[in-house]
């Protein structure tokens, strides 16, 4: 049922049900954090793995406060500029958290979304929310209440209708971990808070930090080499010398040489020989593309086309398409170079 009552969200929260959430990010899938019940039919209803983690969305700082055994200095001021907003911070988790939402990690990643609805929902059952993106494991991201609808079919699912989502792709995560009293910051996941839009702001405080590029794979159990995979086959183009007929030439070649599944998440390989792509076309401005990859990824297959086609050209090597760029290279079936 998609719905904007808010009270009736409420009761079924507190009834250990699902309800899926409108953030500015995307939508998520959310249960009340303290209920295992409750947050176990997440995995269920996702097909999702144990070991990826859930994000805790909050609806005030005291709230993520309690969640954490320590809440530093650099944690404060990054929340207080960036909340509400794209941004989850993982932390050491305090006693409150249930192991199966963190995936057995001792950390939590936690974070405040920017939509009036949701924030209310938190507000008026008084209770952090665990959400991930309400997709099954590996497809892509929903970004309305429809695409969450069309996802969940064969479900009773409360769907609260807030609208489009004002971002479109996934938070920044961000891995703060304190040694000798200096954090050290690494960038899990890219989203639209960049490395120099907290980087420039830390500088501006004069706040003492270093930057890590290399993270543990056990510290983000969650990255997978597939992601976001749209129903029907992504194929990038990075060669600027190859046209639409020669880019479905070289993908014929090489299908058979494709895996069928990675790590879990299927792969998209067609038998027939594809012959209707859309090609995929984002605008200029990198904003605006995050907001409407989800959508144009989706639509390709409910226009009846059998591929998508990207050409990515080096006027997106820049920082701020690198979040876009990332997922739709995690949602490929094939790349060529
Ligand atoms: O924008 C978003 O972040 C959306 C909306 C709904 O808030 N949520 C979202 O959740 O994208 P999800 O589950 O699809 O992705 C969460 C990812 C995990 O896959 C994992 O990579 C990372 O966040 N994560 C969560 N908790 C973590 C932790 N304790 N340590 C490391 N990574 C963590
Ligand atoms: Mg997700």
């Amino acid at each position: 049922m998609i719905t904007t009552n808010i009270n009736l969200a409420k009761d079924r929260i507190l009834q250990n049900e699902l309800v899926a959430i409108p953030t500015e990010t995307v939508y998520g899938l959310a249960a009340r954090y303290d209920s295992e019940e409750a947050v176990k039919k997440i995995f269920f209803l996702k097909e999702r793995p144990f070991f990826d983690p859930l994000i805790v969305h909050v609806s005030s700082i005291e709230q993520a406060r309690r969640l954490v055994l320590e809440w530093p200095t650099v944690a404060d001021v990054l929340t207080k500029k960036f909340w509400p907003g794209p941004l989850t911070v993982v932390l050491e988790k305090s006693s409150l958290v249930n192991p199966i939402i963190t995936s057995g990690l001792s950390t939590v990643g936690i974070r405040m979304p920017n939509h009036a609805m949701t924030l209310d929902l938190i507000s008026v059952t008084r209770l952090p929310l665990a959400a991930p993106s309400a997709n099954k494991f590996g497809r892509t991201s929903p970004t309305s209440a429809k695409h969450v609808a069309d996802e969940f079919k064969m479900h009773d699912l409360t769907i609260i209708d807030g609208g489009e989502c004002q971002v479109g792709i996934e938070s920044t995560v961000l891995l703060i971990e304190m040694k000798n009293q200096v954090p050290h910051l690494s960038i899990l996941r890219k989203g639209s808070i960049l490395r120099s839009d907290i980087e420039d702001y830390l500088k501006s405080l004069n706040l003492n930090h270093v930057f890590t590029t290399e993270v543990q794979k056990e510290k983000s159990p969650g990255h997978m080499k597939h992601h976001y995979m749209p129903s029907v086959p992504l194929i990038i183009c990075r060669n600027s010398h190859m046209d639409i007929s020669a880019v479905l030439n070289e993908f014929e070649k090489h299908k058979s040489e494709l895996p069928q599944i990675v790590e879990g998440v299927k792969i998209q390989i067609p038998s027939q020989r594809l012959n209707n792509p859309s090609v995929l076309s984002l605008t200029e401005n990198s904003t605006q593309a995050a907001r409407i990859l989800y959508q144009k990824l989706r639509e390709a297959s409910e226009i009846g086309a059998d591929s998508i086609l990207f050409f990515e050209k080096p006027e997106l090597y820049s920082e701020d398409w690198e979040p876009v760029l990332e997922r739709l290279h995690k949602a490929a079936t094939y790349i060529i170079d």
